[in-house]
């Protein structure tokens, strides 16, 4: 298995959660993506003002982060899914790096509500990528444990892959 690093965005930690999970079952590094405005309450105003963000494909500035691509052959990037798609974030991130000849493997968290999210991941990717796999993991907030034990055993399906 090639060098692998875990990338995501988690606006309320549960993304954050199983991206540690991942990271630990493929004894990898994990990058944590974070917008510089990022929004301050976690009322109901927060769909308003991110559903808006997603469904108008935003890419907001991320802080810096310090990653070399060429160093890695598989990369896992990971979101919750905002109205039916990817987070904003990892749409800069999408856009920013120029991402080529990886192995690539998604995984998003949501309340089951999944939309179109595998399909419009898979519209920003670069064809000379594979993606390799997808999962998605449904109400992380309320279940857990047993999202933990689902995202670890992706995590080892995921290793005979990469
Ligand atoms: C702006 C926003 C939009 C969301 N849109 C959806 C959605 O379309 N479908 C869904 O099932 N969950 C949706 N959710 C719920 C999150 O996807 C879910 O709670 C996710 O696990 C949160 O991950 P996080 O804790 O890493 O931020 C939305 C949450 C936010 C904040």
């Amino acid at each position: 298995m090639g060098k692998s690093i875990v990338v995501y965005y988690s606006f309320e930690g549960s993304t954050k959660r199983l991206a540690e999970k991942l990271s630990k079952e493929l004894k990898c590094e994990c990058l944590e993506l974070k917008a510089i405005k990022e929004i301050k309450t976690r009322g109901f105003f927060k769909y308003v003002w991110g559903g808006r963000q997603a469904v108008m494909k935003k890419a907001p500035d991320l802080n810096p982060y310090e990653l070399k691509l060429e160093n890695y052959e598989n990369i896992i990037i990971g979101t919750p899914v905002w109205a039916g798609t990817i987070a904003p974030p990892i749409r800069t991130f999408l856009k920013d790096e120029n991402i080529k000849n990886k192995k690539i493997a998604f995984f998003c968290s949501h309340e089951g509500g999944k939309g179109k999210v595998f399909e419009k991941f898979r519209e920003l990717i670069k064809e000379s990528n594979s993606i390799i796999t997808f999962k998605d993991i449904v109400k992380p907030l309320s279940d857990v444990d047993s999202t933990n034990n689902e995202i670890i055993k992706w995590g080892k399906e995921l290793k005979k892959m990469l």
